[in-house]
């Protein structure tokens, strides 16, 4: 098993690591034990009935049941969110202990249930889109009762950022260009939605619309610039 993971950790979604971190993740394996993962985009008891309806609705239309995992005929493919981006790679558990291990992403930095990112994202591969379900949480707070405009940047460029990297592999945000139409309340749930735009090169452009539930209110809209990296880049 460990020789299988060591193989296989020299690539992360496809790009080379340097050999000296190469090193010393295979030197690690040897002292490290599998951890499991947690799934913070799966329902909890802070979800609202609106965040709950809604989630059962884009969960039915999954390619995968969520609980059994097994095959179903559907559009949409519910993704994982994780404490960390990392995790998400080939060997990725191991990785996470061994670069900035008490790094956290972002959104999933803060435990308490429902007091600040509360999402989940559903990936349509073949209509190249993603729509998020978003519950802000009370510690989100900007102007009285709404939510933070960085809160709401952070949001889109997570789900944008999560619709580029499935289309173009490691990308980073080059470019986010938001414009506020409406202030969002806090422990509303509103629908992220992102389209790709066009790829060119290393360039993937992705639009993206915070809206209601119902679609009728438009709270924001963004365009977004993404540049595929070499992810060994990112390690010097
Ligand atoms: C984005 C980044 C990787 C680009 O650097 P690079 O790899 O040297 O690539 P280049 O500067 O050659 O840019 C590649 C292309 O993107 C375009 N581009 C880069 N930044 C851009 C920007 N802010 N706005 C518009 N276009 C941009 C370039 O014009 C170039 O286009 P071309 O291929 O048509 O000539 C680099 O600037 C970077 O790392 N920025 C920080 C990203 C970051 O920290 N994001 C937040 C966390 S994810």
């Amino acid at each position: 098993m460990l020789a299988h993971i060591a193989r296989r950790i020299g690539h992360f979604h496809g790009h080379q690591i340097s050999s000296a971190i190469l090193r010393r993740m295979r030197a690690s394996l040897k002292t490290i034990n599998p951890i499991s993962l947690q799934d913070f985009s799966q329902p909890n008891p802070s979800w609202s009935p609106e965040m709950r309806k809604f989630y059962d609705h884009y969960n039915a239309q999954c390619d995968t049941d969520t609980e059994t995992y097994e095959n179903k005929t559907g559009p949409w493919r519910k993704l994982p969110s994780y404490n960390r981006s990392i995790k998400h790679a080939t060997g990725g558990i191991y990785i996470s202990k061994l670069i900035q291990a008490k790094a956290r992403l972002f959104t999933r930095s803060v435990n308490e249930q429902g007091a600040t990112f509360e999402y989940v994202a559903f990936f349509n591969k073949e209509e190249k889109i993603c729509i998020c379900l978003f519950q802000p949480g009370h510690l989100l707070e900007g102007a009285p009762g709404h939510v933070h405009g960085g809160a709401i940047a952070t949001m889109i460029d997570t789900v944008t950022g999560t619709l580029a990297g499935y289309l173009s592999g490691p990308s980073v945000t080059a470019n986010l260009n938001i414009n506020y139409r409406s202030p969002v309340p806090l422990g509303s749930v509103v629908i992220i939605h992102c389209a790709l735009d066009r790829i060119e090169g290393r360039k993937t452009f992705i639009t993206c619309k915070v809206t209601s539930t119902d679609e009728s209110k438009v709270y924001t809209e963004a365009t977004v610039l993404f540049v595929s990296i070499k992810l060994g880049s990112l390690f010097g």
